[in-house]
């Protein structure tokens, strides 16, 4: 089992607001930040990250939310990091979320949900990837 995760900070939540509250609440539950960036992923770039969604009916809205404006995107470290980081996050449809979630607090529909998690460790590896090189990750 891998100890880090990939999380972004999306869109919604960066017009509305709410890096700081994010950041507060991830550390504080025992996340490390081993690597953070602000950035902006062009169309390419989304098509890309979300590319196993591809097929999906939601895909081009998703791509277009998720160019719409910068996000940050981090590496996360602590024991269980995928699993734990999403139950920190709560369900894809906030509606559904936990009390005291990520996306129950900051998110407003099942496609602009505030926050995202790795699903896996695998991918937590190529996401990590797709943001950082090794001389980003400390
Ligand atoms: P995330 O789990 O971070 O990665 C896949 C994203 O696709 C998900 O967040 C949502 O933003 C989006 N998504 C998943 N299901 C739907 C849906 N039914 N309608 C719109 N967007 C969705």
């Amino acid at each position: 089992m891998s100890n880090t995760t990939l999380m972004m900070i999306k869109p919604d939540a960066l017009e509305n607001g709410h890096i700081g509250n994010i950041l507060e609440k991830v550390t504080s539950a025992g996340f490390r930040i081993k690597a953070l960036k602000l950035t902006q992923l062009t169309v390419n770039d989304a098509e890309s990250f979300y590319r196993v969604h591809k097929e999906r009916p939601f895909f081009g809205e998703l791509v277009n939310f998720m160019t719409r404006g910068p996000i940050v995107a981090a590496i996360l470290e602590k024991e269980n990091a995928v699993s734990d980081f999403r139950t920190l996050i709560g369900s894809t449809n906030p509606a559904e979320a936990a009390e005291g979630t990520l996306r129950k607090l900051y998110a407003s529909s099942m496609g602009e949900n505030a926050v995202h998690g790795s699903d896996s460790d695998e991918n937590a590896a190529i996401e990590a990837s797709f943001y950082f090189s090794q001389r980003e990750r400390f």
